[in-house]
């Protein structure tokens, strides 16, 4: 009991649940395969003037160089070593990055992938990103190093070496994933080498972690590796504070390991959110916005504060990952920017923005078969800049979601309704749904299939609002639709179904 009391103390101190955002900003940013060069631009000219609180990177480390196909994005997730060195710049590149974005305020999150190395048909040689040797035949990467007896070869008790069963909870954690060599975290030497990498991303001064596949390592492996983790450097953070940790576990219910099963470390990414309000937002299986008046634990989703929230990411944007086809993305684009509304204005969860690139999506019998193509590169594989047009929009395929009018005004919403209650919810039983953030702000929506035209309680104070979906306020005026709270706190709304944007949000601090 006393060792239980111990233990349970211990992984209190560990757990990181506060994302070390500056006051104020309460969403992060997945600017996926971008180069830390751009990032740094990033943060500097547009994140942090817009309100962004951190930027999720992709995997810093060494990762295997795979031609064929020719330089799919997920060849980031078969790390070589962990040297920074990858196709978003090296060291020097990275902690300019780091720094420059602490600087304005504005975090960095890294991708951690630590249960395992690269695929186990993988050969040997030296095809990675910085030249590093590595023979996958006989479990060598010198360049950590790791051998043989740090890989769970012998402790996996299939037939194959691989995951056969995903209820096998023993397998799940034990046996290779898609073959990528499993690392022994049980063993001490493995959890230091782990905690030593990220100790030195702490060191160059990032704010916390995704933790790649932690479905696929034991909670308490983690939590020993984690335990070993220095605190953040100040004075860019506070003195004690523990870096932020979200952990990738898929659980859309219905399988053996369980989200809960993580809470002890940290956040876990909460993927039944997407898939739900994709489907709500289609209006597929009979859902409606009307039943989203109980969104989040009522959906049977995780606690609000352990939940990393998210309309779609890296993987389940091209059908990787959970959720399927109700998944929406920028390729669904008038659909997608209401559910980032909805979430952005959702008190419920933390929050993370996709940012992705543009790839030549292309279904045959329902799958793409074009979901690896990497990042925009040159011939020689090299990642190309994030160009930026007059229009603020980006060039050189980069989407840029975040840069979208919809989504970054947003973004500026939920951090002027933090702490504010979900309040004044409205619906016609149908697709019109309206919500307030205590005096702060308001959001209503239509997407039902005919005009709206309403009266409603917003909770703010009498004023000219100006919508920041439809325009925003520049300077002294509105360059969108104007709405008029009166001195009771109601207001009219009216969204015609066929509106670039069915949908409408004020905030108290863009009125005229
Ligand atoms: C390949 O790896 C070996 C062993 O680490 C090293 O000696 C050699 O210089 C590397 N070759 C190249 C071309 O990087
Ligand atoms: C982190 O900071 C706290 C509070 O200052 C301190 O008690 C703790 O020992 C520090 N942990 C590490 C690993 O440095
Ligand atoms: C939904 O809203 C429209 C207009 O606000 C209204 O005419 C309709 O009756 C409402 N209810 C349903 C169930 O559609």
């Amino acid at each position: 009991m006393k060792a239980f009391l111990l233990l349970a103390a211990i992984g209190l101190c560990s757990a990181q649940y506060n994302p070390n955002t500056k006051s104020g900003t309460t969403s992060i940013v997945h600017l996926f395969e971008w180069r830390w060069a751009d990032i740094a631009l990033e943060c500097e000219r547009y994140l942090a003037p817009n309100g962004f609180g951190g930027v999720q990177i992709s995997p810093p480390n060494e990762n295997i160089v795979i031609t064929n196909p020719w330089r799919p994005w997920w060849e980031r997730y078969q790390p070589i070593s962990y040297n920074l060195c990858t196709r978003s710049g090296y060291y020097d590149e990275f902690k300019d990055m780091v720094t420059r974005c602490n600087n304005v305020g504005v975090h960095i999150y890294v991708d951690a992938v630590v249960n395992h190395m690269c695929g186990s048909g993988a050969g040997f040689g030296n095809s990675s990103t910085c030249g590093s040797y590595f023979n996958a035949e006989t479990r060598d990467f010198p360049a950590v190093p790791y051998s043989a007896w740090d890989f769970n070869d012998g402790k996996c008790k299939t037939g194959s070496g691989e995951i056969e069963n995903y209820h096998d909870v023993t397998q799940v954690r034990d046996c290779r994933l898609v073959s990528l060599l499993d690392l022994a975290l049980e063993k001490d030497y493995v959890r230091s080498k782990v905690a030593e990498y990220m100790n030195e991303l702490i060191d160059i001064g990032v704010a916390g972690f995704r933790i790649d596949a932690s479905k696929h390592m034991w909670p308490g492996d983690m939590m020993a590796f984690l335990d070993k983790l220095k605190n953040l450097t100040t004075p860019w953070f506070s003195t004690g504070s523990r870096p932020f940790i979200y952990q990738e576990v898929i659980d859309l219910g219905g399988e053996s390991i369980k989200s809960s099963d993580y809470f002890g470390n940290g956040r876990v990414t909460e993927f039944k959110y997407g898939a739900k309000l994709g489907t709500v937002i289609r209006k597929w299986n009979g859902e409606k916005m009307a039943y989203l008046k109980n969104w989040g634990e009522g959906w049977g989703f995780m606690p609000s504060d352990r939940a990393l929230v998210f309309v779609d990411n890296h993987d389940t944007q091209r059908g990787h990952g959970a959720g399927g086809a109700s998944i929406l993305t920028f390729w669904d684009s008038r659909l997608y920017k209401m559910a980032l509304g909805f979430m952005l204005a959702h008190p419920y969860g933390f929050t993370r923005v996709m940012s992705s690139y543009r790839w030549p999506r292309y279904f045959e019998n329902g799958k793409d078969i074009n979901d690896w193509v990497g990042p925009p590169s040159s011939e020689d594989g090299s990642t190309k800049p994030v160009t930026i047009n007059p229009d603020s929009t980006c060039g050189n395929d980069w989407v840029c979601e975040h840069r979208w009018r919809q989504i970054k005004n947003m973004v500026i919403f939920r951090n002027v309704a933090d702490g504010q209650p979900f309040s004044n919810w409205w619906d016609n039983d149908s697709n019109q749904v309206a919500f307030g953030r205590g005096n702060r702000g308001f959001i209503i929506f239509n997407n039902d299939d005919w005009s709206l035209n309403v009266n409603l309680q917003t909770g703010l104070p009498a004023g000219i609002y100006c919508d920041v979906i439809s325009g925003q306020k520049e300077g002294d005026h509105c360059t969108g639709i104007q709405v008029q709270v009166v001195g009771d706190g109601t207001a009219n709304f009216q969204i015609s179904n066929q509106a670039e944007d069915p949908f409408i949000a004020i905030h108290v601090d863009a009125t005229l």
